[in-house]
């Protein structure tokens, strides 16, 4: 399903360290580090309460950390707000989606930054737009016209996607966008991952499905208890050794039932020179190491 892409040249757009949060007692996130490549798919995995939800949150300016810094193109930045998210170009698709029911697609799409013609909604142009965006998405959707309470539940993941890219933003995060899905609507949500890569976004994609992740992704990253806990590159890891990160444990029962049944391998995404993450060999590598290495 994965396209080779060898030799591209994938710029760093979002580079968070040492990130720390608290909420009261409980530290939802200590010393972590993650970035985003455009035209990249990192996959944020890790067991309930592992954290990811509260990086996402502080990403998109929901909540702001309490240690540890940002970088977006290269810059510190703060991101105090959801509007700052938006204006730098970090886009979030949160689980519940925030679609209006009794409102069309276009109508979603567009809501709050309808396109308007003197003082009127330039209805026309904001249902051509929304046509050539889910053409460019290959979405199936055949109508742009009916309220988003008919569509179907991939259906509405989709418009809920395609809204993201209106203000074109280079990240795009999506907060298990398949954990509701059936088969066939899981794949079109995993081919809209793909247009999405291909249009050069970097793409967060939090997901507990390590079939959706070894499909699309190209790098994971684990998080447990609230901390790195590996990063790999897909086309070198197995479900096993990410299950293994997931729950810190590289024997348990759930460990080897997932090591015994054949696993995806993983379509080969040769990264570029500097992004191939080795397998570890003896658990997995602190990320400040691969940080190292890969800022070499
Ligand atoms: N607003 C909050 N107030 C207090 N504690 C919070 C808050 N948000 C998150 N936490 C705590 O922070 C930790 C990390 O939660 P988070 O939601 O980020 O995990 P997660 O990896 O997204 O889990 P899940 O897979 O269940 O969605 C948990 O212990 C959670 O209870
Ligand atoms: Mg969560």
């Amino acid at each position: 399903m994965t396209q080779p892409r060898v030799g591209r040249a994938r710029e760093r757009v979002l580079t968070v360290r040492g990130i720390g949060k608290r909420f009261g007692a409980v530290r939802a996130l200590t010393d972590v580090d993650f970035w985003v490549n455009e035209g990249e798919v990192v996959a944020l995995v890790g067991d309930n309460g592992a954290g990811k939800s509260t990086l996402v949150k502080l990403l998109s300016g929901v909540h702001e950390p309490d240690a540890g810094t940002i970088e977006y193109d290269g810059e510190l930045v703060e991101i105090a707000s959801p509007a700052d998210a938006q204006h730098l170009g970090i886009a979030t698709v949160f689980q519940d989606l925030a679609l209006c029911d009794n409102l069309d697609v276009v109508a979603n799409l567009w809501l709050g930054r309808e396109l308007v013609q003197g003082t009127r909604l330039d209805e026309v142009d904001m249902e051509q737009r929304t046509w050539s965006l889910l053409r460019e998405l290959s979405a199936k959707i055949s109508s742009v016209r009916t309220p988003v309470a008919s569509l179907s539940g991939g259906q509405r993941q989709t418009v809920a996607i395609a809204r993201s890219l209106i203000g074109d933003p280079r990240v795009v995060i999506l907060d298990e966008p398949t954990a509701a899905l059936g088969v066939a609507q899981t794949a079109e949500v995993l081919n809209l991952i793909e247009r999405l890569r291909e249009r050069g976004h970097g793409v967060v994609l939090i997901s507990h499905n390590m079939a959706d992740v070894m499909a699309v992704a190209d790098r994971v990253v684990v998080l447990r208890l609230g901390r790195n806990n590996g990063v790999y590159n897909v086309a070198e890891v197995t479900s096993a050794t990410l299950i293994a990160a997931i729950t810190g444990a590289t024997d348990n029962a759930v460990t080897r039932r997932a090591a015994d049944r054949p696993t995806s391998s993983g379509s080969a995404v040769p990264a570029e020179e500097g992004m191939i993450i080795p397998l570890p060999r003896s658990g997995p590598r602190r990320m400040k190491d691969l940080a190292r290495d890969t800022d070499a």
